[in-house]
Parts: C-alpha cells; structure tokens; sequence
C-alpha cells in the first residue's frame, strides 16, 4: 500500500480504497472460506430423524437391522446418525407403504390424468414480506425453507432483496461468487432474459435449491420505468410469476425473500405470491410504520388490479417476530394485533432467541447448527418455537390443496 498524496484526485483515492477493501475482502474471505470450502448440513440423531420423519425411533432401528433402507452413519457408541439424505430416502421408502399418500412426502399430488403441469395442487409461492428491514423477513424465510425441505417438499428459496443476506446465509458470497450474474435479475430483465433454470442452484440441502440474490436485482427497479416509458414492459408485474411458471413442475413451495421496499422487486413478488407472511416484530415504532405499509400495500395492489391482473391469495398470515413473552409493552402489542387481525396472525410467534442470532452471525440458520453448540434449554425453546411457525405454515399449505 503506498500512501496518497495531497494533491490526489478525490477520484483516484477513493478508487485506491475501493481497491484495497476489496483485496483485504478478498483476503479474509480466503481465510474464513476457502475456495473449495461447502456448507454442509449437519447430521441428525436416530431421535431427530424420527421426529422429523413422524414415525418412532424403534421402527427406525428395525428397519436399519432389517438393512432396509439407507445406511446411517455409526458412533463409535453404535449410536445412528442420519443425513438429510438419509432422511429423504427414508421418506421415499415410507412413502411407498404410507397409510395414506402425502405422509412422508406432503408435496403436491401427481395428477392421474395429467392436468396442466401434472399436478392435482397447485405451486404454492410464499411471499415474505414487511418494508421495515430488522423485522425478520431473511431469518423466517430461510428457517421456512429449509424445515420445508427437511419435511420433504421441495422448495426453492429465491433471495430477491439486493442485499443478499439469505444467498450468505446458503453459502453463496453475493460479493464474490456473482461475477457474470446469476440473481433472478437474469431472468426477468426486460431485454435477453436467461431460462430462469439458469440461476437455480443445488444447496447442500436434499429438496432445497436457492436463486441467489446481489445488487445488480436493483436494476429491475431502475429499469422498469424506461421500459414502461417505452412500452416495452407489458406486465412487469407479472415477470417474477412467468419466470416461475417455466420451473412450476419442479417444486411444491417457492419462498421468496422480498427487499425492505415497496419497489417493482415486491410488487412483481407479490403478483406471483399465492401466500403472504408479513413479519412484524411487537414494538410500537414497527407497527406504527406496518399500517402506512399495509395502506401502500392495499394501493398498489388495486393499481395492479386495475390492469386486470388477478390479485386473489390463498392466504395471507402476520408472523410476530423476535417476541419476548416477558416484555410488557411487547404483549400489550400483540393482544391488540390479535384482537383486530384475528386468525390472520400465525397462532405460534418466533421467540427472540440469542441462538438465532448466534447462529446468524456464523451464517448459518439453527437447523444448521449443533444443538451442542448452545445452553440445550436455549437451544430447545428457539428450535420448537421455529418449528412451530413453519409446521403452522405448512398446514396452511395442505389446506390450500384440500388436505388436512
Ligand atoms: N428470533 C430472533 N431472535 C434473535 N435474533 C433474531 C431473530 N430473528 C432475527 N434476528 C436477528 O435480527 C436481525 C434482523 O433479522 P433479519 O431476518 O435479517 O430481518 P430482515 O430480513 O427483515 O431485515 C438479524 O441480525 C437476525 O440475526
Ligand atoms: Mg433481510
């Protein structure tokens, strides 16, 4: 590093720090991950992978005897550890004796005479959405897809806010690894847009892939007006739902991370949406600001409307987010929001956990992590109350598809 004169342009200094930032990053980044370095998810207990599959442990270990099925890993202890392979295969194997179809594996149902896509239900789209940023979008997206997928659907999680914090979160470094594109930008931009199959990409998770997210997403929102000047973007709100329609085959739930913005990203999200979670976190400031959103919200969609587009949903829920039962002014907040909402808000809050945040700050989400790795009692309360929220989730999901 040599040291800038006086005399330098603002220009050329600020270039220089550019450059140096980006080669300290570029540095550290090495170091904390390495080039080949891969995420991978953890392995589960014989106890875990029960719960998860809903069948007992004994039945598991009578089918590892029997040598049906995949082979776990053994402890030195003879104790079985599953993946989330292993645990997937074992939804295939139950599925086949299965009381009834969708117990194992609760996707959408193969049509017998072949409708449209195949299918029976159709592609659930969750929208994620609130425009105060800190209110809990990434995190609840991120644990929604990834329980999803360990309960056997198979989910595409699509990061479409600029600043990329669930693509971190899979492992994906929006800084580094996006050099020639590959956001959903690519496949809704307005001139040569890409199959949006190009941008999908395998997480180490079995039933999850991810569309990453940078900020080159924020050129939809400054392209949309010239193309609309130019009458070039014909719906553009329906661009995120026909990218998707080109995939509908391949998954049975889409998540999408929205931006902290009414922006064209959001409206063209909540145009492909069929489900709407607005993240609210119980403080006073948040919820004064949640009705302008809801107010903006309710007006863009009757501008959409307008157009002819069908803004019907399948349902739309408030998640209480970071909740501290303890909290006085916090329970006030939620009694009112239950009060007025009613069943709109989800039954079960995500707690406020220091185990979620730990989890974050190492990139990783808490189904990640090891429950060794925390105050088992810490770790147990943000687990459940996590699973809670998105089994919730997932119930209003089979009862869209008529199932209960
Ligand atoms: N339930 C929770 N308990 C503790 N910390 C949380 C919880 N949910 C989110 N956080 C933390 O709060 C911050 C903001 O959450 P995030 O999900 O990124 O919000 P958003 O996507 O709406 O901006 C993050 O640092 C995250 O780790
Ligand atoms: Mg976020």
């Amino acid at each position: 590093m040599s040291s800038i004169k006086q005399t330098d342009n603002l220009n050329s200094v600020i270039r220089q720090h550019a450059e140096w930032l980006s080669g300290q990053l570029h540095a550290q980044r090495e170091n904390l991950f390495p080039p080949n370095a891969q995420k991978s998810m953890r392995t589960f207990t014989s106890g875990e992978a029960a719960t998860l599959l809903g069948v007992n442990d004994s039945y598991l270990r009578k089918l590892h005897l029997e040598g049906r099925g995949p082979s776990p890993a053994l402890t030195p202890g003879n104790r079985r550890h599953y993946s989330a392979q292993d645990i997937h295969d074992l939804r295939v194997l139950l599925e086949k004796t299965a009381r009834k179809p969708g117990d194992y594996l609760p996707g959408r149902r193969v049509s017998p005479e072949g409708s449209e896509h195949g299918y029976i239900d159709h592609l659930q789209v969750i929208g994620v959405m609130n425009f105060k940023g800190g209110s809990g979008k990434t995190t609840t997206s991120a644990h929604l897809a990834q329980r999803l997928a360990l309960k056997g659907y198979r989910v595409l999680a699509i990061d479409l806010d600029p600043q990329a914090s669930l693509t971190a979160l899979h492992g994906v470094q929006p800084e580094f690894d996006l050099h020639d594109g590959g956001t959903l930008y690519d496949a809704i931009r307005y001139d040569s847009p890409v199959p949006i199959a190009d941008v999908i990409r395998k997480t180490y998770i079995p039933n999850l892939d991810l569309i990453p997210g940078n900020l080159e997403l924020m050129e939809f929102e400054h392209e949309t007006p010239r193309a609309l000047s130019q009458g070039k973007a014909g719906l553009f709100f329906f661009r995120v739902k026909e990218a998707l329609m080109q995939v509908d085959g391949d998954y049975d739930v889409v998540v999408i991370d929205c931006p902290p913005q009414l922006g064209f990203l959001t409206m063209s999200a909540l145009s492909a949406a069929t489900g709407v979670l607005v993240t609210i976190h119980p403080e006073m400031l948040d919820v004064m600001s949640m009705s302008q959103f809801l107010r903006m919200t309710a007006d863009l969609m009757d501008v959409i409307a307008e157009s002819g587009a069908d803004m019907s949903h399948d349902w739309m829920r408030y998640l209480l987010t970071r909740y501290e039962p303890a909290d006085a002014p916090q329970n006030r907040i939620v009694a009112f929001l239950r009060t007025m909402y009613g069943d709109k808000v989800l039954n079960a809050p995500q707690l406020k956990s220091t185990a979620i945040s730990d989890a974050g700050l190492t990139k990783q989400t808490l189904y990640e992590v090891e429950r060794g790795a925390f105050t088992r009692s810490t770790y147990d309360r943000a687990v459940e109350s996590l699973n809670a929220v998105n089994d919730e989730i997932s119930e209003l999901i089979q009862r869209t598809w008529g199932r209960t």
